[in-house]
């Protein structure tokens, strides 16, 4: 009988509790431990956002203090990460690169398989605080120069940008960039939150968890959209082209990047926030194609399809903005989500059960080996 009722992709299905964010599709709100995402973005450094979702208070002024220390000392990377980094093909996409040094640090960890809440946090702050020499490492060695070494006297936003780009950040792309590290931090039980949960779930490392996480977020469906937004842009090319663009691309059935989400179905909370930011970068840099080139395509296709952008579509022109390369988008969206990816793999700790769905059979009816012959 065909009574099981099979929810596709999980949709609509509560897999779990958790504290550290709720999504309000009603309200179009997204909440990290109580608060409002675009409160949080506008009057908090990343860092205290961070903090936040592990702590589950925003820190007081020492905490805050003690925490950005700890973060600072922490960014080098060790001789044989970079080494195995250097060892890859100039090819590898930075996904992969990413994703390769992490399980490098993991292999490094003599103390990896500790799970204990305290040991758990240790790694996450050091992971935290070398993601983004990772990431400018990688953005550098794509344009032949040498890596930058972390400056201890900068905040995670302008450092990351020091380190990627060898210049001190002015305060418009150091906010607008530290603005998107927020907003990307936490989105309760998305995909790659999800993968890094069932890994934990297992009782497998820190570690492993947040390399599955990070092969989750490549993909165009979820992360590797921000990327993809911006081959979008660059297809198009000028504002004029949209509406050619899109029949032609309605017309062969493609995706547009960017657009729908799962959960929000009348807008993505964070697009606003992230939206006034990408506004702040297209004055700054007198970019005002870019601003008419995401107008025109957002009213074009909300009109028709009643589909509304996703966080991706304002943070990948704001990255291009910045100066990143395009195939290094999904890879800063690591270094923020994985302050999301931490809090949910210590909270699956903190009350484990193995994640274990059921599958309904549908394939050939049960059969016997003696009938099997193979061929000669
Ligand atoms: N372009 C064209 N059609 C779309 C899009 C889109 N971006 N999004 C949804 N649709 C259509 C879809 O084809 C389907 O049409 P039909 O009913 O005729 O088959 C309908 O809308 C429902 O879509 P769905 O794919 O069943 O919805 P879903 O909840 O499974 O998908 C999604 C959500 C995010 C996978 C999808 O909207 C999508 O592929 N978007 C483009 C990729 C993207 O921007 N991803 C980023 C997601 S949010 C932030 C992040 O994770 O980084």
């Amino acid at each position: 009988g065909d009574t099981i009722e099979i929810k596709k992709g999980l949709a609509g299905v509560t897999a779990d509790r958790t504290a550290v964010s709720k999504v309000n599709v009603e309200t179009n709100s997204l909440l990290y431990r109580g608060y409002p995402v675009q409160e949080l973005a506008s009057t908090q450094p990343f860092e205290s956002v961070v903090y936040l979702l592990w702590h589950g208070d925003l820190p007081s002024k020492v905490q805050l203090k003690d925490f950005m220390r700890r973060e600072r000392v922490q960014r080098a990377l060790d001789p044989a990460v970079v080494a195995v980094i250097d060892g890859l093909s100039e090819a590898a996409h930075p996904m992969d690169v990413v994703r390769t040094a992490v399980s490098v640090l993991g292999a490094d960890d003599a103390d990896a398989w500790n799970n204990e809440p305290e040991a758990v946090s240790a790694k996450a702050l050091a992971l935290f605080a070398k993601l983004p020499t990772v990431v400018a490492h990688i953005q550098r060695r794509h344009r032949g120069l040498e890596p930058i070494a972390p400056r201890n006297d900068l905040g995670y936003s302008a450092n990351f940008l020091w380190m990627t780009f060898g210049e001190e950040p002015d305060e418009v792309a150091r906010k607008a960039f530290d603005v998107s590290m927020t907003l990307y931090a936490e989105h309760s039980f998305n995909a790659s939150t999800f993968t890094a949960r069932v890994v934990t779930s297992t009782l497998s490392d820190y570690y492993s968890a947040v390399v599955a996480a990070i092969g989750a977020l490549k993909g165009p469906l979820h992360g590797g959209a921000n990327e993809a937004v911006m081959r979008t842009f660059d297809e198009i090319g000028a504002p004029a082209n949209v509406v050619p663009w899109l029949e032609d691309a309605l017309e062969h059935k493609r995706k547009i990047m960017g657009f729908g989400h799962r959960v929000y179905k009348r807008g993505d909370s964070r697009v606003p926030t992230m939206k006034a930011a990408l506004d702040t970068l297209v004055d700054h840099y007198g970019r005002a194609d870019i601003a008419e080139m995401y107008a025109a395509l957002e009213s074009e296709f909300v009109s028709r399809k009643g589909i509304y952008p996703n966080l991706d579509f304002p943070s990948g022109p704001a990255y291009h903005l910045l100066d990143f390369d395009t195939d290094v988008f999904t890879p800063i969206f690591v270094a923020s989500r994985v302050a999301g990816w931490t809090a949910h793999i210590q909270e699956q700790l903190a009350d484990n059960s193995l994640i274990r769905p059921l599958s309904a059979y549908d394939g050939v009816a049960e059969r016997h080996i003696d009938g099997y012959v193979a061929d000669k």
